[in-house]
């Protein structure tokens, strides 16, 4: 039968392990589950399939013949594709979404005569063939988070593909694009392809995986047929501690209103939404993918133009034009596109948590290194950002615990409102208990907190209020004690 196999890869960073001799093996034809904490050594694995890093010691064999994946050209000849969790690092932002989807089978085909019309027809098929609809001439940078992840999977299955890899591809998507993708994944499990499938939402995974893998520390824990396994006994693989899946909810008093805006509107997205947020409140915005959440979250933060409405902090109108204004005012925003927004991915692990926060240590003009080394250290432990140190480039840490630098950023702010856009996108199960827990706190010192979500089962478990916004507009407001799953997706699906 047709495999991959990887045998007893290792792979150090500057000295660092993060991957001691791990084993694992893909068969054609079947979804393979990897699963694993943030920074377990997932992507890195993956990455050495591919060809982007090469390991240190270990083999890779492909139907049983060792083999030489030295960079991405090889792994292509073996018919490996793969869909990167860093989607930003991986599209090319001024290029089409037909010579994105295209790039490879371009540079494949050199010499051959190049036309215009037929690259965007091929393109357009072959996305109409995976069932989703994006414009084919618009520019990668202009596409929303779903739409390049989708363009993303066009791109790898555009090729002669045995073998895909899904790192994390259902974060940005919404429950019918995940959907599409589950129905393509079966598609092409049907033509013999052999997948591996990266997500963090283990119910996806028993939904539509044959294996699971587990990893920890840089180390294979098991490989296990689906039917083997339970989700609650691969969350204690993952973690090496039993753990039930709960979202520790800390009842705080409600105060006075914090903040207040009303009318705001930009653009096609944002069409007029007025809410309120009580000192020590937690206030949800749910809404499927596309729904403006992340707009709305935008807009309030000045990253995004206004065209009207206003806003109120502590009764007074704040003039925010920019996110530097909204950051003056106490208004901050972790948002959902965390390479791009959120982190300085060539800056360390320090300067990033630091930066929010530089006029605390800042005497007379000069940093105070000591005090910012304290500090960092400390959010370090907090968040439990997993890094050799602080001084480590936020770049180099795994997606994860990336997202975690871009949150622990804004917390030892005097902010007065946190806007959280999506915070536990690609965040693993026992990382995610650690950033509700420090919203709690937030929520605790009388901070006002917006945070913006499409998973359902997380707000219920976090919200005091929930607004159910859909099409750009709020068009239900729930009490904590009335929502449930049900009601919030009616309204969020346009019921009335
Ligand atoms: N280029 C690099 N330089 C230094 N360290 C790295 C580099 N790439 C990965 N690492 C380290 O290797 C370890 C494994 O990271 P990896 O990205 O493989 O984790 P992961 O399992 O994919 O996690 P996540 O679920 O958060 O995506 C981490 O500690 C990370 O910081
Ligand atoms: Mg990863």
């Amino acid at each position: 039968m047709a495999k991959l196999e990887m045998k007893q890869i290792q792979k150090s960073f500057s000295g660092v392990p993060a991957l001691r001799g791990v084993d694992f093996e893909l068969r054609a034809g079947e979804i393979h589950a990897l699963l694993g904490a943030n920074g377990a050594g997932k992507s890195t694995l993956m990455k050495i399939l591919t060809g982007a890093y090469t390991s240190d010691e270990g083999d890779i064999l492909v139907d049983g013949s060792k083999v030489e994946i030295a960079t991405p050209a090889d792994a292509k000849k073996y018919g490996i594709q793969c869909v990167y969790q860093e989607v930003d690092v991986a599209l090319v932002p001024y290029l089409s979404v037909a010579e994105n989807i295209m790039l490879d089978r371009q540079v494949n085909r050199k010499g051959s005569f190049f036309k215009w019309s037929s690259l965007y027809r091929d393109a357009e098929g072959i996305l109409a063939r995976l069932g989703f609809k994006i414009p084919v001439r618009k520019k990668a940078e202009e596409l929303t988070l779903s739409e390049k992840q989708i363009v993303l999977i066009a791109r790898a299955i555009a090729q002669d593909v045995k073998y895909v890899i899904f790192d994390e591809p259902t974060a940005p998507l919404s429950v019918k694009e995940a959907d599409q993708l589950f129905a393509l994944m079966q598609q092409l499990k049907k033509q013999q392809v052999g997948m591996i499938f990266i997500s963090h939402r283990l119910p996806e995974i028993f939904q539509v995986c044959d294996r699971i893998t587990v990893m920890r520390d840089g180390q294979h824990v098991l490989t296990k047929a689906k039917g083997d396994t339970s989700i609650n006994q691969v969350i204690a693989d993952m973690l090496g501690r039993s753990f039930s899946e709960e979202f520790p909810k800390k009842h705080v008093p409600v105060g006075d209103t914090l903040f207040e805006v009303r009318g705001i509107k930009s653009g096609k997205k944002v069409r007029g939404v007025d809410l309120h947020i009580r000192e020590g409140e937690i206030v949800a915005v749910a809404g499927l993918v596309g729904a403006g959440k992340t707009e709305l979250a935008r807009v309030l933060f000045g990253a995004d133009p206004r065209d009207e409405g206003e806003m109120i902090l502590r009764g007074k109108s704040l003039s925010i034009h920019q996110p530097t204004d909204a950051v003056r005012e106490g208004v901050v925003l972790v948002p959902e596109e965390r390479r791009k927004e959120g982190i300085l991915v060539e800056e360390s692990v320090r300067n990033n948590l630091t930066l929010a926060s530089l006029r605390q240590f800042t005497s007379f003009g000069f940093v105070r290194q000591s005090s910012e080394a304290a500090k960092s250290g400390l959010l370090v432990d907090r968040l439990g950002i997993k890094t050799p140190s602080i001084h480590q480039l936020v770049g180099n840490l795994s997606g994860g615990n990336q997202q975690k630098v871009v949150i622990g950023k804004w917390l030892d702010t005097d902010a007065q409102v946190f806007m959280f856009d999506e915070p536990t996108k690609g965040v693993d199960i026992g990382a995610k208990t650690d950033i509700f827990k420090l919203i709690g706190e937030l929520a605790e010192q009388r901070k006002g907190i917006l945070y913006l979500s499409s998973e359902l089962q997380e707000i219920l478990g976090i919200a005091d209020r929930i607004l159910v916004m859909c099409d750009g507009q709020i068009v239900k407001e729930l009490t904590r004690e009335k929502a449930t799953q049900e009601n919030i997706m009616y309204y969020a699906s346009g019921g009335k």
